[in-house]
C-alpha cells in the first residue's frame, strides 16, 4: 500500500546504493527471528506446489539471479514468499565487476539497464554464506559464471570448480552463459563451445552424484539468440540431458523495445543488459519457442519482464513450469510475490 511512496523516495538515490541498502535491510530482517516471523506472516503466500527436478517448490515464483549475488540476504528474501531464490552469479575468484555507475533505472518504461559484469565475493566466501540454516521449504539455486580474466577456452575449469563447491550446498545449479556484461561469455552458447562445456559439467555432476546427491543442472540462455542459434543450443542441452533451461537473461537489443514516447530517453542507449517491461515479449516468445522446439520435454523457468500478475499467467500458459522475477520486484515492492501467487491460485 505504501510502496509507491517508498519507491518515490528510494528512486531519488543512486540505484546500486539503494540496492545495497535494501539487501542489507532484508538480511537484517531475516536474521532477527521476530522480524522474520512478522515478514513471513505479512507476505505469506497460498500453497501452489510445483514438482520439478524431483524437488517440491511451494509456489511457481522465484527470485532471479543477480539480486543476491553473494548470498548475504537469502534467508530474509525467503520471508517475502519466494519458493526459490537463485544466488549469484558467483565466480570462482573474487572480482569487482565493471566500473560504476553500472546500474540505471528507466522508471517511465519500468525498466533497468545493468552493466554489472559479475561483481562477486568469490566462491569460497559465498559458499560460507550458504552454509547457514535453510528456512523451511526454501529451494536454493546457485548461478555460476566464469571470472572475467578466464579466457573462454579455459572457462570449463571455472565452471567445474564452482560445480564441485556448490553442488553439496544448492538444490539446483545454473550454468550462466548469457550475461551480456562479460566480454565473450555469450559465445559459450554456440553449439561446439556449449557442448564441450556441458559434457564436462554433466560428467562431473554425475560422478559427484554417486558420492553425494544428484544436483539438477540448468542452463540460462539469452533472449537475443536467433532461431538457428536457439536450435543449436537446444540440441546440445537435450543431447547432454540437461535438466532444464532458464529463459531469459537480459537483452542487448534496443531498437523497437520501448514505446515511441520513450524512444529519445537519454538512458536507452546505455550499453548493457535491459530488463523489465520491455523484455517481456522477447522472453515470452523464447519460452514459447523452447517449449515448441523440444515438444515440452525440457523444463523451462520463464523470466524476463514480468511486471504484472497477468504476465506471470502468460509465462506459465506458454509452458514455463516456474517463473522468476527481478525488475518487477523493484517496481512493485515486496508484496509482488504474494500478489502473483494470489492471482495464480484464484484460477
Ligand atoms: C541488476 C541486475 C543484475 C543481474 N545479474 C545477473 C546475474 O548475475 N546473473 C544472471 O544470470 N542474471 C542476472 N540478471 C538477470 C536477471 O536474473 C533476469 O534474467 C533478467 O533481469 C530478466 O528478468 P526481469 O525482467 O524480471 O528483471 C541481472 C539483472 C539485473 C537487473
Amino acid at each position: 500500500m505504501f510502496y509507491p511512496l517508498i519507491r518515490k523516495i528510494l528512486f531519488q538515490f543512486d540505484p546500486e546504493t539503494v540496492h545495497h541498502w535494501t539487501l542489507r535491510t532484508i538480511r537484517f530482517a531475516g536474521s532477527v527471528p521476530p522480524i522474520a516471523a512478522i515478514l513471513r506472516w505479512s507476505y505469506h503466500t497460498h500453497s501452489l506446489p510445483v514438482q520439478l527436478f524431483g524437488i517440491t517448490f511451494s509456489n511457481p515464483v522465484g527470485l532471479a539471479a543477480g539480486y543476491d549475488k553473494d548470498g548475504i540476504a537469502w534467508r530474509g528474501l525467503a520471508c517475502l514468499g519466494f519458493s526459490h531464490v537463485e544466488i549469484g552469479t558467483v565466480t570462482p575468484l573474487p572480482q569487482s565487476g565493471n566500473p560504476k555507475p553500472r546500474l540505471f533505472r528507466i522508471p517511465e518504461g519500468q525498466a533497468v539497464i545493468n552493466q554489472m559484469g559479475f561483481p562477486s565475493q568469490g566462491a569460497q566466501i559465498v559458499a560460507q554464506h550458504l552454509r547457514r540454516t535453510r528456512p523451511k521449504g526454501l529451494v536454493l539455486g546457485v548461478n555460476l559464471g566464469k571470472n572475467k580474466d578466464t579466457p573462454n577456452e579455459e572457462a570449463a575449469r571455472d565452471y567445474l570448480a564452482l560445480l564441485e563447491i556448490f553442488s553439496p550446498l544448492a538444490d539446483y545449479l545454473v550454468v550462466n552463459v548469457s550475461s551480456p556484461n562479460t566480454l565473450g561469455l555469450r559465445q559459450l552458447q554456440a553449439r561446439q563451445s556449449l557442448h564441450e562445456l556441458l559434457s564436462q559439467l554433466v560428467a562431473k555432476r554425475n560422478s559427484l552424484a554417486t558420492r553425494q546427491k544428484y544436483t539438477p543442472l540448468l542452463v540460462k540462455l539469452a533472449p537475443d539468440l536467433s532461431d538457428s542459434e536457439l536450435d543449436d543450443a537446444l540440441d546440445v542441452l537435450t543431447a547432454n540431458q540437461i535438466d532444464g533451461v532458464i529463459a531469459t537473461n537480459t537483452t542487448v537489443q534496443r531498437v523497437g523495445m520501448f514505446p515511441r514516447g520513450l524512444a529519445n530517453h537519454p538512458l536507452i542507449d546505455q550499453s548493457g543488459g535491459l530488463s523489465g517491461a520491455p523484455l517481456f515479449s522477447l522472453s515470452l516468445r523464447m519460452v514459447q519457442e523452447i517449449v515448441k522446439r523440444t515438444n515440452a520435454t525440457l523444463p523451462v523457468i520463464g523470466v524476463g519482464g514480468i511486471i504484472t500478475p497477468t504476465q506471470a499467467h502468460q509465462m506459465l500458459d506458454a509452458g514455463a513450469k516456474l517463473i522468476q522475477v527481478y525488475t518487477g520486484l523493484i517496481y512493485n515492492g515486496p508484496a509482488f510475490v504474494k500478489k502473483i501467487v494470489k492471482s495464480l491460485s484464484a484460477c
